[in-house]
Parts: structure tokens; sequence; C-alpha cells
């Protein structure tokens, strides 16, 4: 259920006009419903029932502290993919007993960090990692929990920027050299094989792959435990897809309900990574239109946000449906809908049918709670833009706008090139 919805011709989220809070805020904003994203995250949560799991939040879909924070009071667990992802959990309150560590770089000093807030689970993902992570563990005179990543070589039918369970992905290990991980495992002191883990991809629609790959993972586990490694938590990643114009996605019932028969009766813990499923349909970016362009053999609507805002479009081709947030009469037109930036993919939507919007109208991306704000930067010297949680009938801005001194606030000009920058005003 999206709480997104138009009352008397005029987009809502939850009981707040957005245009309210666009004309409060200025624009562009994210605007993220917090009940949308609660209700998501406990699809996910219900769908197991009686199986014992743990819901661990895939914190790089939306990372906003506040974001966190609603999760983690409502008990969810996080994944983390660096140091960063760890500290803003952290900073949330987020339980380090939730806390799954992910991703195939982990250095030295994130090793560190995370030991020393003593996180539940590190995935690990190669045979030089494990041995890092046990002379890290060993140093801080810990021992850290792991699950191997297995690639189980699995095609999620997905885009290929954002698969990452085959063989040809640098991600996880494949069977034979997970066995020998864990095998190897076992001569190190300072690590402990708690699970194993997998990750297929992202906006994954079908459950079919899941199936595959969860039937590869007990296969590894089975193997395991002939060789006495006795493994608790299966962690299944995350993946599940949303509808962003016309898939068809299995829901979490759905899914879960093909995966649970597999996996009920193991007396294991189950570990799912969600992120998209969770935040995706709780957001949508809110943008004003500067000008309407008619070119020769196009016409350009042209908005204040742009790629550094939202990039899924430019960087995946990815479609996200527009709005207008307020009726603004019957006649439709046909537009790109483009930012302000200096390149061509800089582009929201190509030959769109939208509402005849002029300057000054507002539009909303919709879906755009998951991999936007978390993915934008300050190309082209561009401030990062406000965000805003709606809980019910009240707007709580989550994050300023950046200033222009924001811009500048790690930058310096050595003495040879003359004055250094004046003092922050
Ligand atoms: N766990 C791991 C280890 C992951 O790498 C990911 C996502 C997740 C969980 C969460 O996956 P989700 O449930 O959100 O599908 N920027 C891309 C998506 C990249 C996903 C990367 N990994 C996009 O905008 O489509």
């Amino acid at each position: 259920m999206d709480m997104f919805d138009f009352k008397n011709g005029r987009l809502f989220c939850e009981d707040v006009d957005v245009n309210t809070i666009a004309e409060q805020v200025g624009t562009p904003v994210f605007i993220y419903s917090a009940g949308t994203i609660l209700d998501h995250f406990d699809k996910v949560d219900r769908a197991w029932g009686e199986v014992p799991h743990l819901i661990c939040y895939a914190v790089k879909a939306n990372s906003n502290v506040a974001i966190l924070r609603l999760l983690v009071n409502h008990g969810a667990g996080m994944e983390v993919v660096s140091q960063g992802e760890l500290f803003r959990s952290l900073q949330a309150g987020a339980d380090p007993q939730k806390i799954v560590f992910t991703g195939v770089g982990k250095t030295t000093a994130e090793m560190e960090y995370a030991l020393r807030h003593d996180i539940f689970l590190f995935a690990v993902e190669s045979l030089p990692e494990l041995l890092r992570l046990n002379d890290v563990a060993s140093a801080l005179g810990k021992t850290a929990r792991f699950a191997v990543r297995l690639n189980p070589d699995v095609d999620p039918h997905t885009h290929a920027h954002i698969t990452t369970g085959r063989a040809v992905n640098k991600f996880g290990l494949d069977p034979d050299s997970t066995i020998e991980a864990y095998k190897r495992a076992k001569e190190l002191s300072n690590v402990v094989p708690v699970g194993i883990h997998m990750h297929l991809g992202s906006q994954i629609v079908s459950g079919r792959p899941y199936i595959e790959a969860v039937q590869k993972m007990l296969a590894v586990v089975e193997r395991l435990d002939q060789l006495g490694t006795k493994i608790e938590y299966l962690d299944l990643g995350g993946g599940m897809g949303l509808i962003y114009r016309d898939e068809q996605p299995c829901t979490a019932d759905e899914l879960i309900g093909e995966i649970k028969p597999l996996v009920k009766d193991l007396g294991m813990t189950i570990i799912m990574e969600p992120g998209r499923f969770v935040v995706g349909n709780g957001g949508i970016l809110v943008t004003q239109v500067q000008y309407v362009k008619e070119g020769p053999v196009k016409r350009f609507v042209v908005v204040d946000a742009g790629m550094n805002d939202l990039i899924r479009p430019a960087l995946y081709g990815a479609y996200h449906r527009i709005l207008s947030t307020r009726n603004v009469g019957p006649e439709m037109i046909v537009a790109d809908v483009v930012g302000p930036m200096c390149e061509s993919g800089d582009t929201f939507a190509k030959d769109r049918r939208i509402p005849a919007v002029r300057s000054g109208d507002y539009l909303s991306i919709m879906t755009a709670g998951a991999y936007a704000s978390s993915m934008s930067s300050e190309y082209n010297s561009r401030p990062k833009c406000a965000e805003v949680l709606v809980r019910g009938d009240q707007f709580f801005t989550i994050r300023h706008r950046a200033t222009l001194d924001n811009l500048l606030c790690n930058e310096e000009i050595p003495d040879f090139l003359g004055q250094p920058l004046p003092e922050k005003t």
C-alpha cells in the first residue's frame, strides 16, 4: 500500500498536501511517507510469520538517519556495506547485534570499526577477506562471526548493472570455493562461522531465481554439515522488485510463501536484506517546472531537479512515473522532462504524456524512496536537496537543503595560490 493519493485533485502524502510541503520547504524535495515504509517492512516481516527471522534493512537504498531510526524503532536490523553506513546505523540507534556487514572490499579500518562495535555478522566475499578478518579480530582480541557469500550463478533477470549473483559478477564465491573458505576457517582462531549469505541482484520480480539459488545454497549447507560446520543463519539478501511502470512483481507473501517450504523445517534463522521494497514506494521527488521549451522536434519540460538528485533514469534507463501534484486541467502534452544540468542524460522521461504543466507548477517523480537520495551527488555544484518525512498530518524536515558553504566545506586553497577562502558566512 502506498500512501500517496489524490484528494480533490491534489497529491497528498498521507494527510499532508504535497504542494504545501513544496511551497514551504522549496524544491527539489524528497517526501517520504513513514506509514508506507513501515507497511512495506511489515509485509516482509509478517510473511515469514513463525519462521525465526531477522529483517536487516539495506541502508544503501535510503540512508537518511531519520528513516533508519524509523525502522530501528520498528525492530529492524541493518545491512551495511561501508563504515559510513555502519556509522549511520549506529547513530540511528540500531542494535549492533542486528547488523550485517556485506561488500567485496571491506578495509582493515572498516573491520576494526565493526568489530569494536561488536556487529552481528560479516558477510565475507573472498578467502583473502576471511584471512584479513581473522587477523584484524585477533589483533583486537575479538572473534568475528561470519557468513560466506555464496555466488550461486543464478540469473535474476534484471538490469545488468544490478545483477550480482552470476558467476561473471564480482560478488561472493562459487560453491566449491565457499566450502574451501569454511574449511580454512577451522584453522583460524578468531573467526567463527554462523551463517551463509547470498544476494542475487535487485528489482527481481519473480520467485524462481530465489528458489533456484536457495536450493544451491542448501546443497552447500548440507556439504558443510558433513564437514562438521553447522550453519544457523541463512541470509537470502534483498532484491524484491517494485512496480515502476508495468512490472508484475510477486508480492512479499507470494515470494516468501514459495521459499518458506524449503527452509522452514531446518531449524535455522532466516535473514533478509530488503532495501528497495521497504522504501521505494515510500518516497517521491517533487520538482518545480522552470520552463516549457518548444524545440523544432520536441517539447522539453525543464524542471529544477537534476540527475544529481535522481540518477536512476540516466544510469539505468530507469522509468519513473511522473505526475502533476495538482489538477492543472484536462489538457495533456507530450514532452521530455529534463533537468537543468549540462548533460543530455539529465532526462527523467522521454516523450512522456503528462498534464499540460506551466512554469511554476510542480511535478512529482514517483517511486523515488529507494536509490534516489542515497545516490545523489553535488555534480554541477548543486547543493543536495531537502528531505521531508510525513507522518499522518504532520511533516518534518529530515535533511535541510544544503547551503552554498556546504559545497566548499572540505575544500581548501593552498598558500601558493594566494588568498585563502574567506571565513564561512
Ligand atoms: N543486500 C546486498 C548485499 C545488496 O548488495 C543489496 C543491494 C541489497 C541487500 C538490497 O537490495 P534491494 O532489496 O534494494 O534490491 N542502485 C540500484 C540498485 C543497487 C542494489 C545494490 N545492492 C538501483 O537504483 O536500481
